[in-house]
């Protein structure tokens, strides 16, 4: 490996684990190759504006179970694409080699990415101008290629869970149909395990189109076997058959992702409309992204970052840390770079699902 400083940013929305990532990569750095390690701030922000902070035992110390990140986060700010104001023109430039130009004035020998598809992507393309490049996975939506697993995924899927759980007894008393709407972008698998885990009836997912017509014949179902309520789980993204999703807010000047959100309330809406049943509606947002990560999330983070720094000290640049069944190990960043993971049909997970009496709302016997 050739001499120099480690770098670590997070980029992307923040997920319960990225401390426990950049802990892990400092101590073992410096316990293990007495090597330094400096933080750049606010993802890809500090990179083009030379935001850092030195990273030493002390400033990762307890962090361990903090959620967010230590190290700030932005989502917005693309050096491929960078918005900047000219003449009170909003205009987007690559900036990415003013990025190569602090990488190499902080005389970094590699860069660790800790993000989503988006951060990956950004830096596979920075790994293409020349940067050692080492991603980590990280997100809530489980949605990455070539990983088994993100962490960040289990800490929402049991806040998520919770949620389905506490809704059940409020539910039952008022013999009412409970939506929960959870996050996950365009996959499906936080909506699908927080329902099979909670015991929820109805999971509204990305991949399976509803039919409102399917969703209120499992509520009547449910009613004349003398379960007089519903859980339904709604991804927020789920949309109905030859409709789209429901977007909360889009961004003008293009700068930041599209936020998804909203779906459920329209469908609680409908439901109420078709059936005289009443509905209620709970969105949890950010709360299943903040707070400390579990022990599992802890862990998987921990070996990630560990996996990290030994792939820069043995020089496998412009790699993503990979869960392949138990073992952690690594893939080429380019396999990741502009995909997604969704739940495919065929899927185990959809046949437990089904096994267990759960509807997606759906004609198609998936
Ligand atoms: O990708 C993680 C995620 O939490 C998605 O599930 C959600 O759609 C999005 O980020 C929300 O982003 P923001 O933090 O910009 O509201």
């Amino acid at each position: 490996m050739a001499k120099g400083k480690i770098g670590i940013l997070t980029g992307g929305g923040d997920c319960p684990g990225l401390n426990a990532v950049i802990r892990s990569v400092t101590k073992s750095a410096i316990n293990l190759h007495g090597l330094e390690v400096v933080g750049i701030r606010d993802g890809f922000l500090g990179l083009i504006e030379g935001l850092v902070m030195p990273l030493t035992s002390q400033s990762v110390s307890g962090i361990l179970t903090q959620g967010g990140t230590i190290l700030g986060t932005s989502n917005k700010e693309d050096p491929f694409a960078y918005a900047a104001e000219v003449d009170g023109k909003v205009e987007t430039r690559d900036v990415s080699d003013k990025c190569m130009e602090l990488y190499h004035r902080l005389g970094l020998a590699a860069l660790i990415c800790l993000g989503g598809d988006g951060t990956l992507t950004i830096a596979g393309k920075l790994a293409g101008k020349g940067a050692n490049i080492v991603g980590v996975p990280k997100t809530i939506d489980r949605d990455l290629m070539e990983t088994d697993n993100t962490f960040g995924f289990d800490s929402a899927r049991s806040m998520a869970t919770e949620a389905v759980d506490r809704l059940h007894a409020t539910a039952a008393s008022h013999h009412r149909v409970m939506l929960v709407e959870v996050m996950g972008r365009n996959a499906g698998w936080l909506a699908l395990e927080a329902c099979i885990a909670g015991g929820g009836d109805i999971a509204l997912i990305p991949e399976v189109p509803y039919e409102l017509s399917e969703i209120c014949q499992a509520v009547e179902r449910r009613n004349v076997e003398g379960k007089r309520f519903s859980i339904i789980v709604v991804s927020e993204g789920a949309r109905p058959v030859g409709g789209g999703q429901v977007y909360q807010h889009i961004s003008r000047d293009g700068r930041q992702p599209a936020r998804l959100g909203g779906c459920s309330q329209i469908i609680a809406k409908e439901i109420e409309d078709a059936t005289g049943i009443e509905c209620r509606v709970t969105v949890l947002g950010h709360l299943q992204r903040g707070g400390t990560p579990t022990s599992y999330d802890r862990l998987l983070a921990t070996r990630f970052g560990v996996q990290a720094l030994e792939l820069v000290v043995s020089g496998q640049f412009n790699t993503m840390v990979a869960l392949k069944g138990s073992e952690v190990t690594a893939v080429p960043i380019e396999k990741v770079m502009g995909k997604q993971r969704l739940v495919p049909l065929d899927s185990p997970l959809v046949k437990v699902a089904r096994a267990v009496g759960t509807s997606f709302g759906a004609k198609v016997n998936v």
